[in-house]
């Protein structure tokens, strides 16, 4: 069976994408990939670690040595001393792990494919240009940049270079607290909900323009110069799609029903909600949940999948019931792919390795290392 059929009704885009292995490895059947992932991890010893985002298929997280959110994942790879750290995740996370961990680690992508959507929405030339248009309509202010750990290296040492920082969705107020104590404005990549869901918490939200760096109407340089923050018009698909009204059905169908989303859902959806939180509070809360509580969970599918194995005792929903997606990017690391990149190691061969250009590591890590002070 190829395991790329699991769950494609959940995805926006359906391609299964087992082209780029070798077709010895395109049909595993679960226990055979098994047995052999296994035996991989054992040749290898400790000179493997494998990390796994929550939002991995249970049948990667199964076999990561951790899990975690974006955050705890990038302080696991820098406390790894293992040769090679295998990162069950997207693109930006392997890029993050490549900066943080030493130059004799190496840090393998299992599939290539895997790249965020929403990274992909802030690219360095159209941060250039903007950056250069706002700046000379604001000409005395100190505008820092903060980018959000979901986008690619080049724009993390963008940050570095102006003044600015990484953060995640766990430390986005503290993120814009220490820009603010360093400079005027602050313009944010590449995610406006997890922006705007950041001002609304800072009580900053009477003062916000958006740059749209697709739409010619949508970049008003004075509007930006204005305004003390600039939220860059990128979003997560995933997120987006949870509404309010998701919230009132869920609520009217489960008396008591508690509801759990991620930062990167939009304003109206968070203000709805009873939390908000990084996917390791997400994590973290049903745990602690009493058994019997509902708890409606809107974020990737994957994640409320498991937590509902994890927790039988808590009563776990998914937000948007059918409609809830798994995120193609995450997908895109089969099983197989690992199979195939651990058995690779053994042979002595590294397949698909994420190596940030020296340069911009440098840069990059200046703005991870100022995140892990705020
Ligand atoms: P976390 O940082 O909460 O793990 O989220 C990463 C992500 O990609 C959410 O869509
Ligand atoms: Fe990117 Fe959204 Fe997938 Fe997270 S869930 S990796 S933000 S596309």
């Amino acid at each position: 069976m190829e395991t790329a059929d699991f769950e494609t009704e959940l995805s926006l885009f359906k391609y299964d994408n087992l082209e780029q292995l070798p077709p010895e490895y395109r049909d595993l059947d679960e226990d055979e990939r098994t047995d052999r992932i296994e035996a991989a991890r054992a040749e290898l010893g400790d000179d493997v670690v494998v990390l796994g985002h929550n939002y991995q298929r249970r049948e990667i997280v199964e076999h990561a040595d951790f899990v975690g959110d974006s955050y705890q994942l990038s302080k696991e790879a820098a406390n790894a001393d293992a040769k090679y750290v295998v990162f069950g995740g997207v693109t930006f996370m392997a890029e993050s792990a490549d900066i943080i961990t030493g130059d004799d680690q190496t840090v393998v992508l299992p599939s290539m494919e895997a790249s965020c959507p929403m990274a992909g929405m802030a690219e360095a030339l159209q941060v250039d240009a903007a950056w250069e248009e706002i700046t000379a309509a604001a000409p005395d202010a100190d505008i820092v940049p903060i980018t959000y750990m979901n986008s690619y290296a080049d724009l993390k040492a963008f940050c570095a270079e102006q003044g600015g920082l990484v953060c995640t969705s766990s430390n986005a107020h503290r993120a814009f607290e220490w820009a603010f104590e360093r400079g005027d404005k602050v313009l944010f990549l590449p995610d406006k909900h997890l922006g705007e869901n950041t001002t609304h918490r800072l009580g900053m939200a009477d003062s916000v323009a958006e740059w749209d760096p697709w739409d010619p109407e949508g970049k008003d340089a004075e509007a930006a110069a204005e305004a003390d923050i600039v939220l860059w018009d990128g979003y997560c698909q995933v997120h987006e799609r949870f509404r309010v009204d998701h919230v009132e059905q869920v609520r009217e169908r489960y008396e008591d029903a508690n509801v759990i989303v991620h930062p990167e859902c939009r304003r109206e959806v968070v203000e709805a909600a009873d939390v908000a939180g990084s996917t390791a509070t997400i994590t973290r809360t049903v745990a602690d949940a009493d058994p019997g509580e509902t708890w409606a969970v809107g974020t990737e599918i994957h994640l409320t999948n498991h937590l509902s194995r994890w927790h039988p005792d808590v009563n776990v929903v998914p937000l948007c019931g059918d409609a809830c997606m798994d995120c193609n990017a995450m997908r895109q690391i089969d099983p197989n792919y690992l199979t195939w990149v651990l058995e690779e190691l053994v042979a002595g061969r590294e397949r698909n390795v994420i190596e940030v250009a020296p340069e911009e590591k440098e840069l990059a890590k200046v703005a991870l290392d100022r995140m892990l002070e705020v």
